[in-house]
């Protein structure tokens, strides 16, 4: 069976004597809510670990926005059930209460990020990467994984992960993994669910724009390719564009002239009703 821990004493302690076994641990942070995109972290890292610890914690100190915070959805059993679909004996929940993660001080810490945090979400998202920063370093310290699993759908968190364990010697391996789709394109998102039909009919069209800029992105500007996007936005009754921009991948700056041996990627943040939806693509 799938145990759950709400307590950081008693999974240490399991975890604990999974060291004295030599056992490898994976671990992949979540704030629950659970979908295929998670379960395809969950699964890799069972691939490459010998058990793995699935955090489930909504975690208040990221979230700027009180609503958000108070509508995430919150489907515990529901997300331990799919975990046990998964594998019946290799996976540990850990699902804290505030209290146990934060002792009575909720507050985030500063992180320095060289940069990082003031692009893309950092500009539009007040405070959230330190909030990430404070929990993922506090998981870290109480699951001490030997490996840890990342989305890319969230590629600018991913990087800022690799970036707080490096700058603090964490010693984990941070393992990024593809974005999760549905049939339709749309970025697989725990958000998705409280999408009205209408918006869900319309929520695709990020992708298929992001595949467009994919295509354009061989021979316009960056310029060119972020008008023609922010045009297509325009025309669109259901979806308000916040930003579309192109970015090298290591910097997250914004590109202003194409460099041949450099890596960039187009990010995407859309208002659909007053939910939030990002999604990325790589462009060469
Ligand atoms: P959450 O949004 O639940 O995502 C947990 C992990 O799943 C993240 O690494 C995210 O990038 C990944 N993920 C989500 N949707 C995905 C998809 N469609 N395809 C691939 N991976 C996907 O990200 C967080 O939680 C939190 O910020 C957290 C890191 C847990 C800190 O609180």
């Amino acid at each position: 069976t799938v145990e759950v821990y709400s307590e950081k004493q008693q999974i240490k302690k399991v975890l604990g004597a999974f060291k004295d076994q030599n056992f490898t641990l994976g671990m992949v942070p979540t704030m629950g809510a659970l979908h295929k995109g998670h379960l395809a972290l969950v699964e890799r890292a069972l691939q490459e670990n010998d058990k793995v610890v699935v955090s489930i914690f909504v975690n208040p100190t990221q979230f700027d926005n009180k609503a958000d915070l108070q509508n995430y959805p919150r489907t515990l059993e529901q997300d331990v059930a799919l975990l046990k679909g998964v594998s019946k004996d290799r996976i540990l929940v850990y699902a804290p209460t505030v209290e146990d993660v934060y002792e009575g001080r909720l507050q985030a810490e500063h992180f320095d990020y060289d940069g990082l945090e003031f692009e893309m979400e950092g500009r539009f998202r007040d405070g959230h990467f330190d909030g990430v920063g404070t929990i993922v370093k506090r998981l870290f310290e109480i699951v001490k994984p030997n490996n840890a699993y990342f989305g890319e759908k969230d590629f600018q968190q991913l990087q800022i992960v690799k970036k707080l364990v490096e700058k603090f010697h964490i010693p984990v391996n941070i393992v990024g993994c593809d974005i999760y789709r549905e049939d339709s394109g749309l970025a697989m998102s725990s958000r998705n669910t409280r999408l009205k039909k209408e918006y869900l009919e319309a929520a695709p069209f990020i992708y298929k724009t992001l595949t467009a800029a994919k295509t354009y992105f061989g021979t316009k500007s960056a310029k060119e390719v972020t008008q023609w996007v922010e045009n297509e936005f325009k025309k669109q009754e259901l979806l308000e564009l916040e930003y579309f921009i192109i970015a090298d991948v290591i910097t997250l700056k914004t590109l202003t002239e194409k460099e041949n041996n450099k890596q960039y990627r187009a990010f995407i943040a859309v208002y659909a009703d007053d939910i939030r939806l990002i999604d990325n693509i790589a462009l060469n």
